[in-house]
């Protein structure tokens, strides 16, 4: 059989579809490049003396993980030579990271979440790395916060990496989704899922129950529903998995179908997730897999972001089943 590795997929795509330009397709390998590197420091764990604590706490003031800071850095000196990009933004910075001025500057920009799920790190879980490409915006030359402020329906590509068994590459240029597993042997991507779709129904749902006393009404109302099973309005079981890992979760989903939902609540008012480097990304792929992504009454990709780490609430995977939940939150708020 005949093994298709990201750049031959990403070469073909520019080549005969004209999906990608050249230094998008550079942008995406530079990434997956670096995804490579943090999946490599990830399977050392302790022998290399990185998990723990870094002894700080990023701009949401979580305390960050030594990984996290290595895996931000991995991709901030991967990505700032290349000339493709205009400017980075993760959640582990403050403020946008600009060019330096040795380097040409390109018409992207990058934002990313450079370890997903890394309360999970030190106890072996399954984490990953999700990022999201945007064009900056015409006439802009220094970015800054501002820039970023755009949609998710603006998005160019998408993609996650899950470090878990085994390393796998979600990926999408808005012509479908395709995901890619790391063949450590020969250090590259090869696709293994060319055609990722998420059926429209499931039996599967995955939240946080400890947050349910301070659920809104839909989320509760869908949740005692899927828990009636058989004998309930559903008619029928549901299973429940919650990784704590967004990126293992999705994976799921994209796999076998499920709903993912970080609904806002009485706790997380604003949302638990991050916009524009969690759910913008998460729903650009779910949307181009068949699935659907909301925050409850609107569509995620429709948001206008107002700040660079702007939360959102997430409902996201088996489009029948989002559609469902979007219809008890406009029941809700008749
Ligand atoms: O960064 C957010 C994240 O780690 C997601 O990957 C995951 O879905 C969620 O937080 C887990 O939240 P909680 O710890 O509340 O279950």
């Amino acid at each position: 059989m005949r093994r298709v590795t990201l750049t031959q997929y990403l070469v073909e795509q520019q080549r005969t579809k004209g999906v990608v330009s050249a230094e998008l397709r550079l942008l995406i390998e530079v990434v997956a490049r670096a995804c490579k590197s943090i999946s490599h420091a990830i399977s050392k764990g302790a022998l290399a003396g990185i998990l723990g604590g870094a002894g700080t706490d990023n701009v949401q003031g979580e305390a960050q993980k030594k990984l996290d800071v290595i895996a931000n850095e991995v991709l901030l000196e991967a990505n700032e030579w290349g000339g493709y990009l205009a400017a980075m933004a993760s959640e582990e910075m403050d403020d946008p990271q600009q060019i330096p001025n040795r380097f040409p500057k390109g018409e992207f920009l990058l934002t990313y979440d450079p370890l997903d799920g890394s309360s999970n790190i030190d106890v072996n879980v399954s984490v990953g790395t999700i990022f999201s490409v945007l064009r900056c915006p015409e006439g802009v030359t220094n970015p800054d916060e501002k820039a970023f402020l755009q949609p998710g329906s603006k998005q160019v590509a998408a993609g996650f990496a899950v470090y878990g068994p085994s390393t796998i590459l979600v990926l999408t240029i808005g012509n479908g989704v395709v995901g890619f597993t790391l063949d450590r042997d020969l250090g590259s991507w090869v696709m293994t899922e060319p055609k990722i779709e998420i059926p429209g129904d499931t039996q599967e749902f995955a939240i946080n129950m400890s947050n349910m006393r301070n659920w809104p009404a839909p989320v509760k109302r869908y949740i005692d529903e899927c828990l009636a099973g058989k004998t309930g309005p559903r008619g029928k079981d549901f299973n429940m998995r919650w990784v704590a890992s967004m990126v293992a979760d999705v994976y799921r989903i994209l796999s076998r179908g499920g709903v993912f939902m970080y609904p806002t609540d009485a706790k997380h008012v604003e949302g638990r997730l991050r916009l524009l480097y969690e759910a913008n990304p998460m729903s650009f792929i779910v949307e181009q897999a068949g699935g659907a992504a909301i925050n409850g009454l609107q569509r995620i990709m429709d948001v206008q972001p107002t700040k660079l780490h702007q939360r959102q609430g997430v409902i996201l995977g088996s489009k029948n089943e989002v559609e469902l939940i979007g219809r008890y939150y406009a029941e809700n708020k008749q």
